[in-house]
């Protein structure tokens, strides 16, 4: 089996799902603001090893999605990250792009950079320890967003970036994200998403990409932010796995679902759901980011030593994604801790 296989069966194994803890510098300041905690270097390492050194990377994590600065730095045991992470059975990932950059053309919207000079980061990655990779292409939504332009300049840079990712022997987790700011429908969510993903997976095809190389990290299906709308979870798992049974390759394992601003319950109960109903062949688990760590920031928030009593909200929150990645999750069980 290709090694590429065996990285996507580890890190999908037994409802194991990824922290996605690749804030950039930028994002993390947000995060940490948010608490009133001051975003330096140290800082960002205490919070960032007291998650990967929770129980749960080893029972809950298949894999770690890490930040440039991350995957470079040195525990306070004079480990460095990947081995920490290794230690644990846990993989670590790495975000390769270098963010979303207006687009020219279509000044509203973004296109993601990174491509440039990709190639030879990639292999100083793997040489940190790195075996599989993130790029995030970010769309809107309105009635007239995403542009034909966004959506095909964001598959063409994906595509580019999952062919060089395999290449390097890493594998790509393609990430097309469309936000859920706006006042949209569901329909409209699933109607957008849906040529968004389907125009992803032509450019894939184009650039020879090894679809059963990859996992897919995209949005469920929800009506926008600001929509009066609201929607079961039941509806919220039927609409996201038309979206992917329809546009999704089915040689590709499987798909882990970003939260997206969800709250921690809400991303939770929906990943449930949609395996319950999963009649797909996908694995469908979660790579999610907010939805993993913002009980776990705040509890930590309090009092930055209290490194035990983090990592059991963080070991909580884990538990409860990898149940809903079984279709085992219930709220008697959420609140039974
Ligand atoms: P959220 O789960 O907070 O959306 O983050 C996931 C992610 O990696 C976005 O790129």
């Amino acid at each position: 089996m290709s090694e590429l296989y065996k990285i996507v069966e580890k890190i999908l194994e037994n409802g194991k799902g990824v922290l996605a803890a690749d804030e950039s510098t930028g994002t993390m300041k947000k995060r940490l603001d948010s608490v009133g905690i001051e975003s330096n270097e140290k800082n960002r390492l205490i919070f960032r090893e007291t998650l990967f050194s929770s129980f749960s990377i080893k029972d809950c994590i298949g894999g770690v999605l890490l930040y440039d600065e991350t995957i470079k730095q040195k525990t306070s045991s004079g480990r460095t990250i990947p081995e920490l992470i290794k230690e644990s059975g846990s993989i670590t990932g790495i975000k390769v792009d270098t963010g979303a950059k207006t687009l020219a053309g279509s000044k509203d919207e973004k296109i993601t950079e990174g491509l440039d000079g990709l190639r030879e980061r990639l292999n100083d990655y793997y040489k940190l320890g790195a075996r599989f990779t993130k790029w995030r292409g970010v769309y809107i939504i309105s009635d007239k967003y995403p542009s034909k332009l966004s959506i095909s300049a964001n598959a063409h840079a994906l595509a580019r970036y999952a062919a060089l990712a395999q290449e390097a022997g890493m594998v790509p987790i393609v990430e097309p994200e469309v936000l859920m700011d706006g006042n949209h429908s569901a329909k409209d969510c699933f109607n957008k998403t849906s040529e968004v993903i389907k125009r992803c997976y032509d450019e894939l095809y184009l650039n020879k990409v090894d679809m059963k190389g990859t996992i897919l990290k995209p949005n469920m299906i929800l009506p926008g932010t600001d929509s009066n709308e609201s929607i079961s979870n039941n509806e919220v798992a039927e609409m996201t796995l038309e979206c992917l049974k329809n546009n999704v390759p089915s040689e590709v394992p499987g798909v882990a679902f970003l939260s997206g601003g969800q709250s921690e319950i809400e991303a939770t109960n929906n990943l449930n759901e949609i395996n319950v109903k999963n009649d797909s062949s996908f694995k469908m688990t979660y790579s999610y980011g907010r939805a993993l760590q913002q009980s776990a920031l705040k509890f930590w928030s309090n009092d930055i030593n209290n490194i035990k009593g983090t990592q059991e909200v963080f070991d909580h929150r884990a538990r409860m994604c990898t149940l809903a990645a079984q279709g085992k999750w219930s709220e008697s069980i959420e609140n039974s801790k």
